[in-house]
């Protein structure tokens, strides 16, 4: 397809995706309302496509480069087919952008927004045209990460969501397609790798070093749930967390805590600050896990089958298929394996005794059972 893209906001999210784009062969205008950041855009794209070509993964950074045209008016994007908004994370903001945008862009021009958290249905109806508008939801860092969630909202026309589900993967990305409901399927379903974790943290269970060293040494995944919190930063991960449990009219099961929102107050974000769940000062020294096999095992076990039940709620709830939901999950947050594969490997009846156990210690919501669990169980 030899179309142009237009990119709205040039930040992380942005110049990554503008980079994607040109890398597949597009022209991208790139649009920003502040001159510094679209700058910066400039000047990292360079440097990485540069560093591309050094390294041999690339050889043509000087084509691609050319590709790009920085823009400070909307009134450069006249020309696009397709829009991908990654501006700040505020509705009224996303929405008063896109009537703009409207004003400028031809009548097929397909729009999109790349927000984690909020509606695409709500964004698209500030839209006179909202059946062209959809959610296309990168991963950070775009260039590296291979999935895309591919969001329809109630307005979008079917075969918008065909073509851009069909883009993504010309533009060598693995995309999946969701319902438009709260936190899509990543951002749902890994909700409680730190949600449970820290619950066990904070019932005093096990420490953080003993609980990230289950998840990573039996679990087999790639970070620990503390370590991983610190390394998205707590500004980040905390509030993902709210908005979901907030749009998820407050159900228990998405229930922030405590000792992640005082990180926030305090500003200890994680990794980028220094100090979150761990001190990264230097000359400190990072705690040791208690190697205790038997406690290692239950924790996992534990947080395991919660965040199965979650990927199986959504299963229920028609939120994605079956084998969009695993996919969604490797290659989203690289999960070892996909929730629902390793269901059917544990037995749906063994997850759904843990759940059991849970609920009739805590008789707490958080812990009830999916009912297609409970169904594929019997
Ligand atoms: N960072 C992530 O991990 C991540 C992952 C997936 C999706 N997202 C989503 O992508 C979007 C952008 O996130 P980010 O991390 O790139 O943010 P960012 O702060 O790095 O960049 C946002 C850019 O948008 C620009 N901007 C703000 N308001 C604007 C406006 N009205 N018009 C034009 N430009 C404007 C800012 O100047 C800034 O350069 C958000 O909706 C976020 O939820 C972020």
């Amino acid at each position: 397809m030899n179309k142009v893209i237009g990119i709205i906001g040039s930040g992380a999210m942005g110049s990554g995706i503008a980079q994607v784009a040109a890398q597949a062969g597009h022209n991208v205008v790139v649009y920003d309302n502040n001159h510094i950041a679209l700058d910066k855009a400039k000047d990292n794209l360079s440097k990485t496509l540069n560093k591309l070509q050094e390294k041999g993964k690339i050889d043509n950074a000087a084509t691609i480069l050319q590709r790009f045209v920085f823009a400070d008016k909307l009134e450069s994007f006249a020309d696009c087919s397709l829009i991908i908004e990654a501006i700040v994370e505020k509705l009224e903001v996303k929405k008063a952008v896109f009537s703009e945008v409207e004003k400028v862009v031809s009548e097929d021009c397909i729009l999109a927004t790349n927000t984690s958290s909020l509606s695409v249905t709500s964004i698209a109806a500030a839209c006179k045209k909202p059946e062209r508008f959809i959610g296309l939801h990168f991963f950070n860092p775009a260039p590296l990460m291979a999935l895309v969630e591919v969001i329809p909202a109630i307005q979008t026309d079917a075969a918008i969501s065909t073509f851009c589900k069909q883009l993504m993967l010309d533009w060598g990305k693995v995309s999946v397609m969701t319902k438009d409901t709260p936190g899509f399927i990543v951002n749902r379903i890994a909700r409680p790798f730190y949600g449970e974790a820290i619950r066990i943290y904070e019932e005093g269970i096990a420490d953080l070093a003993t609980i990230d060293w289950a998840m990573t040494e039996l679990g087999k995944f790639k970070m620990g749930p503390f370590t991983l919190m610190d390394y998205i930063g707590h500004d980040v991960n905390y509030v993902v967390t709210e908005t979901v449990f907030q749009s998820f009219f407050y159900d228990p099961r998405y229930k922030p805590s405590f000792s992640q929102k005082r990180l926030l107050e305090a500003g200890w974000l994680g990794r980028k600050t220094g100090r979150g769940f761990y001190n990264y000062a230097e000359g400190f020294e990072m705690p040791q896990p208690d190697k205790n096999e038997e406690l290692g095992q239950k924790i996992f076990e534990r947080i395991l089958a919660m965040l199965i039940n979650e990927a199986m709620d959504a299963l229920h709830l028609n939120v994605a298929t079956k084998t969009d939901l695993d996919i969604a999950m490797t290659k989203g947050v690289n999960y070892p394996k996909g929730l629902l594969q390793w269901c059917d490997e544990i037995g749906p009846r063994n997850v759904l005794g843990k759940l059991d156990a849970l609920y009739n210690i805590y008789h707490e919501d958080r812990y009830r059972a999916s009912v297609l669990l409970r169904l594929l169980a019997k």
